[in-house]
């Protein structure tokens, strides 16, 4: 390893992705060894000392803190990853681009547009690398999606749809806010499935299919108070349970989107199809390693969807793991993101979506609880993203 440029993680929180995003730094030697850049797990951080020492243990941390600021206030330390609730990213990436340090936060960006402009900012002031954590476009079978878009195999693009269902909110006697229930309170999460599930669509979406130009949305909240865990009270609920929305892409495509969290039977059905002149593809996160794809040329004896098993080494990002038929899993798509942060700084190119694409999403979300809000057609304001 002593040949490797050493990149210092400083991990801040230590829940579900505090473990997917260490796995990842913990994979990339054995998989991708030929990167000149290696992540050091240096420090992770959150409140309770005894938790915080036995996870850097686990997951080979160096060193621990239990106040985010002393991390970021560290020398050996040269990237700071942000794994907290979504009340605390905007804090915490202004005082890691102050600090010169890289940034790769958890999705999304920040509870509302305006703190995502003060990121954005902030990070592009002090010139740092910025990488957001929309995972799902590292799915080799996303990726794959995304090079037939762009090989024009489609033809021009009609329509393109997105569900993201759940049902582990149903129950009205859930409380809100807290540990382990912070995306219930909008103080903490910013909103609902929009910041939380629909984000991770609408990524996907523009990264696809281009920028989404304007919307007309519907929310509900189907359970109006919850106890709040944190006060003990009966609170208000803020978020939005369940969201729908359409919208048009400035291609002149047509988008459908719907996510909720009472989709009884649902655990975490992100699926997407789109709809060309020429070819049709859709992908299911529960049948993660497959891509469906209908293509109109072929023999009309033959012609329907083919399911195409995205495990060959010819395939992205396959020739890194088993044989082919062999799939992979949910937290291989941030052991990729982690390969292709690291290739980005060998290269000097982006490692997509930054802090400024991650942005764009943000703008489409604060779109929809406006035009839900108000009933009315939003622009988004949103470029097309990298
Ligand atoms: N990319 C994805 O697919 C995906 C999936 C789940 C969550 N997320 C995002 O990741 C972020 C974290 O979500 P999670 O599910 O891991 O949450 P979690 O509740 O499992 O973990 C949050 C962690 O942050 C710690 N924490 C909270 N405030 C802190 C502070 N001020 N200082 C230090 N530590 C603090 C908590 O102790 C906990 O360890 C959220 O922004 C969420 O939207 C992304």
């Amino acid at each position: 390893m002593a040949q490797k440029k050493q990149i210092r993680i400083g991990l801040v929180g230590t829940g579900l992705m505090g473990r997917t995003h260490s796995n990842g730094y913990n994979r990339i030697a054995n998989f991708f060894p030929e990167l000149e850049y290696h992540p050091v797990l240096k420090a992770v951080c959150s409140r309770n000392a005894e938790k915080v020492k036995a996870f850097a243990e686990q997951w080979g941390f160096e060193s621990y803190e239990t106040d985010w600021k002393a991390l970021v206030a560290r020398d050996d330390i040269d990237a700071i990853d942000i794994c907290t609730p979504n009340d605390s990213h905007a804090e915490i990436a202004l005082a890691a681009a102050a600090a010169g340090k890289m940034i790769l936060c958890e999705k999304p960006l920040a509870r509302t547009l305006a703190e995502g402009e003060t990121m954005v900012e902030a990070a592009e002031k002090a010139g740092v690398k910025t990488t957001v954590w929309y995972n799902y476009r590292r799915i080799p079978a996303v990726t794959l999606a995304k090079q037939i878009v762009d090989s024009g195999k489609l033809g021009k693009i009609f329509h393109y749809r997105a569900n993201f269902l759940q049902d582990w909110t149903i129950n009205a006697d859930l409380p809100q806010g807290g540990t382990g229930l912070w995306r219930m309170d909008v103080d903490s999460a910013g909103s609902g499935v929009t910041g939380d599930l629909l984000a991770h669509c609408i990524d996907t979406a523009m990264w696809l299919n281009g920028a989404i130009t304007d919307v007309s949305a519907m929310t509900e909240t189907f359970v109006k108070e919850r106890m709040h865990q944190l006060t003990g009270k009966v609170q208000p609920v803020g978020i939005d349970d369940a969201c729908l929305f359409h919208c048009h892409f400035a291609n002149g495509s047509l988008g459908l989107f719907e996510s909720t969290r009472y989709a009884r039977g649902h655990k975490a059905l992100y699926t997407f199809e789109i709809n060309g002149e020429h070819a049709s593809i859709r992908w299911d996160l529960h049948d993660l390693n497959r891509l469906e794809y209908f293509d109109h040329s072929d023999e009309s004896i033959v012609r329907g969807w083919r399911s195409i098993h995205v495990t060959d080494g010819d395939q992205p990002y396959m020739n890194r793991w088993w044989i082919p038929g062999c799939g992979i899993g949910y937290e291989h798509s941030f052991i990729h993101q982690v390969a292709d942060f690291l290739k980005s700084l060998e290269t000097g190119e982006p490692c997509g979506p930054t802090f400024r694409d991650a942005l764009q999403t943000q703008k489409v979300c604060e779109a929809v609880i406006e035009s839900a809000n108000s009933r009315s057609w939003k622009d988004t304001g949103a470029e097309a993203i990298g």
